[in-house]
């Protein structure tokens, strides 16, 4: 299948760097990889600029997908995945393979993508060696401590921590203004999911996702779940309930994506593998699940981004979540919350499958996220952090 971009060797980029910045970008999971792959992009193509990519491996197969489809190859993996890793695990191997990687490259700048560990350790490891971090997708709050956990904390201790962010929307930056962060650190920019997206979008050769069979007229529910918030009983009302609407709808089919974490794997096979119209699917690709969500009826899912993705590409989204980060989708119409309680989740599916209004009204594609140019004014604001220009840029305005 077609790549983005072919990669470069971290030598030939050494070697092409006198008088260029480095920028590190540091990753670890499947959601920073995309939405970090068109800043690196973008930061190869400057005159300015030479990215070192660092990846802690934190996601190991769904990493690799995604580096892959980017044309991007890690200078540094330090492959810290293991079976069932717990949070602390995590954290101590991220934060000494990260630590060893500065001290040794020194870069002039790191950047962070979004709330999971690795961009909390990764901003950490830069404090520590006084190297500024660029926080990219910063200021996304919903208050809760718990909620969505660990990341909240994750985001607003990134935001203690980085000199530079990288708000994707007016509102991100309210949120930081608000918590006394300098307003000139600010720059608002889109986020890069919309970049991603629309790069996939334009590739021409994407298989079709094994396993699932053909539509043929039937409705499409595409669903995920991964939240730590929701292991235990709330993954078991939402798998339950999803089995409800497919005994409950004939013409429609389900198809799970299903997360490798073990403690989501257990329960989602135990209660859904029986059923005639359930696919249970490994992660796809990331250009074959955009495929996958296009040709959706309705997104179920606990899932941050996919709340940016779907209301971009006018696919009503029910989240399986009580608050998010990203009220902009709810408040664009495509996306609702729906929490965790079985009834309540048929009852607000089952609106959208019967009720066509209803379902039009969200059925919109809207851009609150992003117009595909956020890769472009991170860098452009890059150079304006490294007096390589004067102008700041003009933000996304949404
Ligand atoms: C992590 C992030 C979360 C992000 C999510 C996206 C943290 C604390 N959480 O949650 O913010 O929304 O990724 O997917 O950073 N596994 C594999 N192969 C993979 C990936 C995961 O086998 O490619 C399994 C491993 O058993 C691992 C488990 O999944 O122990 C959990 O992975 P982990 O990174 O700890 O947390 P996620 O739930 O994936």
């Amino acid at each position: 299948m077609a790549t983005l971009a072919e990669p470069k060797p971290l030598a030939a980029r050494q070697a092409a760097s006198a008088g260029r910045l480095s920028i590190m970008t540091i990753f670890g999971t499947r959601p920073e990889a995309v939405k970090m792959a068109p800043v690196v992009q973008r930061l190869r193509a400057s005159p300015e600029f030479v990215p070192i990519v660092v990846t802690t491996g934190q996601h190991r197969e769904m990493l690799d997908q995604v580096t892959r489809l980017f044309g991007i190859t890690p200078d540094v993996d330090l492959d810290i995945m293991r079976p069932e890793q717990s949070l602390v695990d995590i954290t101590t191997r991220a934060l000494a393979g990260l630590h060893r990687v500065l001290d040794e490259l020194r870069p002039e700048m790191v950047l962070v993508q979004g709330d999971a560990h690795t961009t909390f350790i990764g901003a950490l490891a830069a404090y520590y060696h006084r190297i500024p971090v660029g926080h990219i997708e910063a200021g996304l709050r919903t208050y809760d401590r718990y909620q969505p956990f660990p990341e909240e904390m994750n985001r607003r201790m990134t935001s203690a921590l980085a000199e530079v962010q990288f708000a994707p929307t007016a509102r991100a930056k309210r949120n930081l203004v608000g918590e006394g962060i300098p307003e000139e650190s600010i720059f608002v920019t889109g986020n890069t999911a919309i970049d991603a997206l629309q790069a996939v979008q334009r590739l021409p050769d994407v298989p079709a996702v094994a396993g699932i069979p053909p539509l043929g007229g039937r409705r499409l529910l595409l669903a995920t779940t991964h939240r730590r918030e929701n292991w235990g009983e709330p993954l078991r009302e939402i798998y339950l309930a999803l089995r409800d609407l497919l005994d409950r709808y004939p013409d429609v089919l389900l198809v799970f994506s299903v997360h490798p974490n073990p403690a989501v794997r257990r329960v989602v096979h135990e209660i859904l593998h029986e059923h005639p119209r359930a696919h249970l699917i490994e992660p796809p690709e990331y250009a074959a699940w955009v495929r996958l969500m296009q040709q959706a009826y309705l997104i179920l899912t606990d899932s941050g981004g996919i709340q940016e993705e779907a209301t971009a590409l006018g696919r009503p989204a029910l989240v399986l979540r009580r608050v998010t980060e990203r009220p902009e989708g709810i408040e664009a119409g495509t996306v609702a919350l729906v929490g965790t309680d079985r009834s309540n989740i048929v009852r607000e599916a089952g609106r959208l499958l019967t009720d066509p209004a209803a379902y039009q009204a969200m059925a919109q594609a809207h851009n609150p996220f992003g117009d595909g140019r956020a890769s472009e004014r991170i860098v452009q604001a890059l150079r304006f952090y490294f007096r390589r220009s004067d102008n700041r840029p003009e933000e996304f305005a949404g």
